[in-house]
């Protein structure tokens, strides 16, 4: 069911590699309520050419590729959305993540440091660079809204989460700081969700994860969030129902981060 909640609204979503993406989910929802989007990966995400069936699904929309790195791509992508919109950016999604040391195995105790650089850049510093860009393009409108994707092991330890733990906080410090200076300056709002764990291409990097997810669903009263209900989320916080929320970390996980333990948890443990 459609709302019209996102009538006339044009946005970049970043993040959309195939069907199960959180980014995927997010696009379908947004112009099923009327957006207008462009959609964005890194250069050899598109080259698996999954995007284009997406693209095609919502009315079209162009696919620019851009690393998320590069503050040239991010310029080059930024100034052709705004000429195929013909104006200004009400919305960006990012949801990218990419952890080095996780992909390749390595412990938290014996991080390689330039790998953790690689993850900080790619997963935390690339929303400071997206929102720079926007910034110095004069890109978004009045009351824009930019969401990251985020982790409750920014606050809590999860030790398979590994150095992403620490490019979250970081990710979600940056939505802080900017989404301070932005919305001073032309009333942007810059929140993070925190979603619950989900099957991805990207969440199933993380060690343990199919064990895992069965831990947070039993530990969530309402059960883990599905990428798709975080798409619904995301297009509110898209609208404008909710233009006075603004550096926020929004927890969207079935009630995960505020339960201290369940029954079905002290089940599993061989409690009565
Ligand atoms: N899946 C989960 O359990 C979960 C839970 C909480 C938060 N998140 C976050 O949600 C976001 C989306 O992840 P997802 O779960 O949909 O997985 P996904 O693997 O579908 O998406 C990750 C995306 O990041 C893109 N990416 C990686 N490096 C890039 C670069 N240099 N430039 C541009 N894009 C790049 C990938 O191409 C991919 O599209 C991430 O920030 C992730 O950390 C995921």
């Amino acid at each position: 069911m459609a709302y019209n909640l996102l009538k006339g609204k044009k946005g970049i979503i970043f993040g959309a590699l195939d069907e199960k993406s959180i980014a995927w989910k997010t696009a379908q929802k947004c112009y099923a309520e009327g957006a207008e989007i462009v959609l964005t990966n890194a250069p050899v995400a598109l080259r698996m050419g999954a995007i284009n069936q997406l693209a095609a699904e919502c009315g079209n929309a162009p696919v620019i590729g851009a690393d998320v790195t590069s503050l040239d791509d991010l310029k080059n992508l930024i100034e052709k959305s705004m000429e195929h919109f013909g104006g200004k950016i009400d919305f960006i999604l990012h949801s990218v993540g990419m952890g080095l040391n996780v992909r390749k195995g390595k412990h938290y105790t014996e991080m390689n440091y330039e790998w953790n650089q690689k993850t900080f850049d790619i997963s935390s510093m690339s929303l400071h660079k997206v929102l720079r860009t926007a910034w110095e393009l004069d890109a978004l409108s009045e009351h824009a809204s930019v969401i990251a994707l985020t982790y409750i092991a920014a606050q809590r330890v999860f030790p398979d989460y590994n150095e992403m733990a620490d490019a979250k906080a970081l990710l979600e410090s940056v939505t802080r700081m900017f989404g301070y200076y932005y919305g001073e300056k032309n009333k942007v709002r810059v929140n993070t969700i925190s979603q619950s764990p989900t099957p991805t291409t990207a969440g199933s990097g993380v060690k343990g994860f199919d064990s895992f997810i069965n831990y947070a669903e039993k530990m969530s009263p309402l059960g883990n969030a599905p990428a798709e209900a975080c798409a619904d989320y995301i297009a509110v916080m898209f609208s404008d129902l909710t233009k006075y929320v603004t550096m926020q970390n929004l927890f969207h996980d079935g009630g995960f981060s505020f339960t201290g333990v369940t029954p079905k948890v002290l089940e599993a443990m061989g409690g009565e």
